[in-house]
Order: structure tokens, then sequence, then C-alpha cells
């Protein structure tokens, strides 16, 4: 097999399965933000991709995709359930949103996740050129570095974890603490979303491991009596704001935003979330304060119309299908109250969207919600962010999400302070247009300028010093 110089290992590949033009399966690219993260490092070095091709039981053999080679991992019916349901989004997801919902500790989705992440981890080794990058990312993932390193002890390793890691004192509920820790160390340079999130892994690697941490760096003691040097620091990630800019630049797309909004009756504000449907996304405690202020008549329908997209999400894990049924039943009862013959309060959609609509809506909307419990960073916060190039437009934003370490110029609320959020609502939809465009300006700076390239660019500039590091010691 053809060996890559840099390997990304993702629980998914970059590409979905669908039914091709003739009838025969094809492969499309997936619309995720890593994908397209990634897509312009991948082109420009021998890149492959391992992943689960997003079906059970697909025995796929390697094959190329625009540039990069893409290995698929095959994962059966029950890997599936004790792995991907069970492990990785019933016990981990979480554990490491702080409990939002109540982690589940089986030891047989423990049993299946070694085996999996094992499979992932041989996989890679397989590909990856002498000397090579490997770059695993994400929580299902967590103990390919260690798996990797032992397999092949020549290869830089990299590990970007996409959620929050939690504070010690939650992190110390998980029975196998101590093997994930030192799963994830098997990394030359771990990477965070946020500063504080790399400071609690540091934590709990100290109370755990008793290994000793300074600054950005970890002390890892060897086999043989020496100690290897891993970093562990925040590289936020980010989104590839000209593809936005550009697509909301486009004259269709800019007339489909026109007719969103008189489709909903030309409301005078549009108020907008787009979410994954998850319990960590507060879409919930967002129904409460929007019905609240209904029902306080601070405002009316017709005048104010709250667009929610809630894209469907891990629908074999029961809190995800407990969490569709509420929603629904609250937004039935808003609307069912509420709602004319020619108006509704929420305009409530259980899809996905293709990105062109996606930038209709954000243009479409007066403000935009994004009020998680907890989230690793939401890239939805930076996407709203870019397109509004005319610098209109007010986000409204959780301090538990990553971006409000970046995006301190949004309308930063806590989410579990419905009072707080209600007036907050309220200062957005009232918000003088100088008070929006001084936000936005400096939001839109930021988002311009830490773009989803700069990130790719600084995480694997990390990797190549190690290996110079490697080079020049072993000379
Ligand atoms: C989050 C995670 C990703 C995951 C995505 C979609 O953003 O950080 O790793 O891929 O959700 O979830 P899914 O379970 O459908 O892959």
């Amino acid at each position: 097999m053809p060996e890559a110089e840099l390997v990304v290992i993702a629980n998914r590949l970059p590409v979905d399965r669908i039914a091709g033009d003739d009838g025969e399966p094809a492969w499309r690219r997936s619309p995720g933000g890593l994908v397209t993260a990634l897509e312009q490092v991948m082109q420009k070095v021998d890149g492959a991709w391992v992943g689960w091709a997003g079906k059970a039981d697909l025995d796929v053999e390697p094959f190329d995709f625009d540039g990069t080679r893409l290995v698929p991992v095959s994962l059966s019916e029950e890997e599936l359930e004790d792995y991907y349901e069970g492990f990785s989004n019933g016990t981990i997801w979480p554990l490491y949103h702080d409990v939002i919902a109540t982690p589940v500790y089986k030891r047989s989705w423990w049993d299946a996740y070694v085996r999996v992440n094992r499979r992932f981890a041989e996989a890679a080794s397989e590909v990856v050129a002498p000397g090579g990058f490997v770059w695993v990312q994400d929580y299902q993932l967590q103990l390919v570095p260690q798996m990797l390193r032992e397999l092949r002890p020549d290869i830089v390793i990299g590990y970007f974890h996409h959620i929050p890691f939690p504070a010690y004192g939650l992190y110390a509920q998980l029975p196998w603490r101590r093997q994930v820790l030192e799963g994830l160390l098997g990394a030359d340079v771990i990477g965070f979303q946020r500063v504080s999130d790399a400071g609690n892994f540091q934590r709990s690697i100290r109370r755990v491991l008793r290994h000793q941490t300074k600054s950005d760096t970890i002390s890892v003691p060897q086999p043989d009596g020496t100690t290897r040097t891993a970093i562990a620091k925040a590289y936020p990630i980010s989104i590839d704001a000209q593809s936005f800019i550009e697509l909301a630049q486009d004259p269709a797309i800019r007339a489909r935003a026109v007719e969103i909004r008189e489709q909903l009756g030309n409301p005078s504000k549009v108020l907008l979330g787009v979410d994954r449907l998850d319990y960590t996304k507060g879409i919930r405690h967002r129904l409460k304060a929007f019905g609240e202020l209904l029902e306080d008549g601070r405002v009316e329908v017709g005048d104010v119309t709250l667009v929610q997209v809630a894209s469907p999400s891990r629908p074999g894990v029961e809190a995800y299908q407990d969490l569709r049924d509420e929603i629904e039943l609250t937004v039935g009862r808003i609307n069912g109250d509420y709602d004319t013959i020619h108006h509704t309060a929420i305009r409530y959609l259980h899809q996905g969207f293709p990105r062109e609509e996606m930038v209709a809506l954000y243009l479409a909307a007066d403000v935009m919600l994004v009020t998680a419990l907890r989230d690793g960073m939401n890239l939805v916060a930076k996407e709203y962010v870019a397109v509004h190039a005319d610098n209109r437009g007010v986000l409204m934003l959780s301090e538990f999400a990553g971006a409000a370490d970046e995006l301190s110029s949004a309308l930063l609320v806590n989410p579990h302070d419905i009072d707080g959020m209600k007036d907050a609502v309220m200062r957005a939809i009232e918000m003088s247009p100088a008070e929006q465009s001084r936000r936005m300006r400096s939001m839109r700076r930021r988002v311009l300028e830490n773009d989803v390239e700069r990130w790719g660019r600084r995480f694997l500039a990390d990797l190549e010093h190690i290996r110079s590091q490697r080079t020049a010691a072993a000379s």
C-alpha cells in the first residue's frame, strides 16, 4: 500500500455513501467542518484519512477521493452499539459535557471501545510513511495515540480534542480514567479548544498519573527511565471563513434570504437557532425563554419569529430520543398557544440543510441564538459572524461555548439563567445598528484572522517542530 506522510484518523471518513446517478453506491464529500478544515492541508501533502464509512458492516477497500487516500474501518452493528452509541456517546460525551445527561459506565462498552480503537490504530500504522505524522481526531479515539506509539515508535503523533475536557472532580468518575489519560498521552501534541480544557487535562494528569507539568508541557516517564515531553495546549478550531463570505455574496443565496423572510410573513425580527439535536445545545432553555417572552407579552407573534433548525443526531441513543420528544412537545405547545393563521411563533425544522441554505438562513436572521449548556467550540457562531459583512446582526452566545473565549463582543449569556436570557433576547432585538456594528466588526476580525487554515497550520507546525527536535537529537 502507498505510504502517506500525513494520516488523519477520525471516527468518520470525510465522505458519505450515497446512491449515484446510475443507482450504484457513490461517495460525496460530507458537509462537516472538520472535513473542510483538513481538506486544504491534505491536498498539499501525501495524505490518507482513516475512518468509519458511516454504515454497519460495510467492507470497502481503500480508495482515492479528491487527492486523498481514504481507508475505511469496518464496524459491526454490535460494535456501533457498544463503541459509538455506548462508550463514545453514552459515557464520554455526557461526562465531558459536565454530566448534563447522566453518563452510563458499562464494562462491555469499554471493552468494545478498546477493541475498536485498536482497529483504527492498526489501520493507520499500516499506511503512515516512516517518520511521518498521524493526527488523531476527537473523543471516540482517545486510546489510539498510545496504541500507535507502541506500533510505530518512529512517527510523530498529534491528537485534537474537539469537545470540552471536564474538571477533575467530574473526570474522576470515569472507571477507566487512568487508561484514557495514558491513551491520550501517547501523543506528542494534545490539542484542546480552550485554555481551560488544557488546564483541566493537565490537572487530571497530575492527580491520576502523578506526572509533572509545566506551562504547556508534560514530562512523561519512559519505560527505559528517560522522560519524554508532550505538549498539551489550546488550538481553538475555526471555519473556512472565506468560503462563507463568498457564499454570502452569491446573489442567489441573498435572494433566498429575502425569500425566507417573506415566507415567514415578514416579521420585523427573525431569531435563529441552528444545532444538532443534542442536550448539550441548550435548545430547551432557549425555547423556555422565548415562550415566556410571548407569555409576558414582551414579544408578539407576527413581529418576532424564532426559526429553530435541529438536525437529526444519534437517534439510537436514548437521551437523544427523549430530548426530541421534549423539544417537540414544547414547540407544539408554544405554537399551539400563540400561532395565528398567518404567523408561527417557532418554525421548527428537524432536518439537515446544505450549506447554501444555512448561509441564507444566517443572512435572514437578525439575532443568532447559541445557548449551549456546554460546547467544545460551536462553529455555528463563527459562521454567523463570517457571513455578516455588513456588520449587521446580533450574536447571543453562551459563555459555556468555547467560541466565547474569542467572541467576547457577542452578547454573552448564562443559558441556565432564564430571566437573564429573556433580557438578552430583548436587548438583541432592540440593539441599535451602531452597537450591532461595533460588536460584529470586532468578532469578524477574530474569525477572519483565526480561520481553519491557520488552526491546521499551527497544529501541524508543532508536530513538525517535534520531528525536527527528534532528528536533531538522533544525529
Ligand atoms: C461533534 C463531535 C464530532 C462528531 C460530531 C457529529 O461535533 O465533536 O466528533 O463527529 O459531533 O456527531 P456524530 O456522532 O454524528 O459523528
